[in-house]
């Protein structure tokens, strides 16, 4: 598999490492970056240069068979559509960009008249595979609660964080807390687009001093039974607002599209 990657930050690099180590087996052909220093020395291996570039158009004019978005959801709304038109799959890691929902359904379309596929990885989040296999029957509800030390937050200390309290900031549809918690994006869109949509899927923030890892729990109630995920993320050494795991779920799910054996929902 020949593979484009738009944005060479914390995720693009993992990616790369794990080409580079033999981890996913396929071969990168070009990088575009706004800020192509971004991008490290690339050892090419005896195989022909990497294209570095910040022109689209030079980008798309290489010969690749999947883009990888690891870039920002800017980046999606100005090339998702004219990567499909291209005729080349597209995994997505700035799913908040979906949220859009005209965009989604209009990526949509495009990827079925093309015989195309979109990824989009499971990223920071556990439990993507049980709540896909519990959607094939009726989901009663889906529950995120997101808890963060109030300093990642980015948000000031009232009397009960002071005194080292739990304070839940928002409880409510995911539709409006992808509006007030940017930072909490891209986990609320997979999660919606992956079961019952941004309007049923509830969202809470709760901001605690006590702990220092992201940690994103789910809840998920349905004819199936009820089950709950939990995952303290670590944030990844370059930049502590990307967790590892979500680096991690980008090389799994090329893993998953090179390897012949697909195991999980
Ligand atoms: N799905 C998930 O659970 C999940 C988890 C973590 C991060 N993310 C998202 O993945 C994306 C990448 O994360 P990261 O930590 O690697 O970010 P990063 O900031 O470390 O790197 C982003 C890179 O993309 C480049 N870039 C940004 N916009 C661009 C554009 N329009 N055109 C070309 N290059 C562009 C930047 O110059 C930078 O080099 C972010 O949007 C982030 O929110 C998703």
């Amino acid at each position: 598999m020949r593979i484009g990657m738009i944005g060479c930050g914390n995720i693009g690099k993992s990616i790369i490492n794990a080409i580079q180590n033999n981890i996913i087996e396929c071969e990168l052909v070009a990088i575009l970056d706004k800020i192509p220093k971004n991008v490290p020395d690339l050892d090419s291996g005896g195989k022909s240069e990497v294209e570095v570039t910040a022109q689209f158009s030079k980008f798309l004019s290489c010969d690749f068979d999947l883009v990888i978005e690891s870039a920002s959801q800017q980046a999606v709304r100005e090339y998702g559509i004219k990567i499909l038109e291209s005729k080349r799959d597209l995994m997505i890691m700035s799913t908040g960009a979906l949220t859009d929902l005209d965009l989604f359904e209009e990526m949509k379309e495009i990827a079925k008249k093309n015989n195309l596929k979109i990824y989009l990885p499971s990223g920071a989040i556990a439990g993507v595979d049980g709540l896909k296999s519990a959607g094939v029957a009726h989901i009663d509800s889906v529950t995120i609660t997101t808890k963060k030390n109030p300093m990642s937050l980015g948000v000031g200390m009232n009397a009960e964080i002071k005194a080292g309290r739990e304070t839940t900031l928002y409880e409510g549809p995911a539709k409006e807390a992808v509006k007030r918690f940017p930072f909490n994006v891209n986990v609320a869109a997979t999660l919606s687009l992956a079961g019952i949509g941004l309007e049923k899927t509830r969202v809470k923030v709760i901001a605690d001093p006590s702990i220092e890892e992201n940690i994103h729990q789910i809840h998920v109630i349905g004819d199936f039974g009820e089950f709950k995920t939990e995952v303290k993320n670590i944030p990844s050494p370059e930049n502590p607002k990307t967790s590892y795991l979500a680096a991690l779920s980008a090389i799994a799910t090329l893993k998953k599209i090179t390897e012949p054996i697909q195991i999980g929902t």
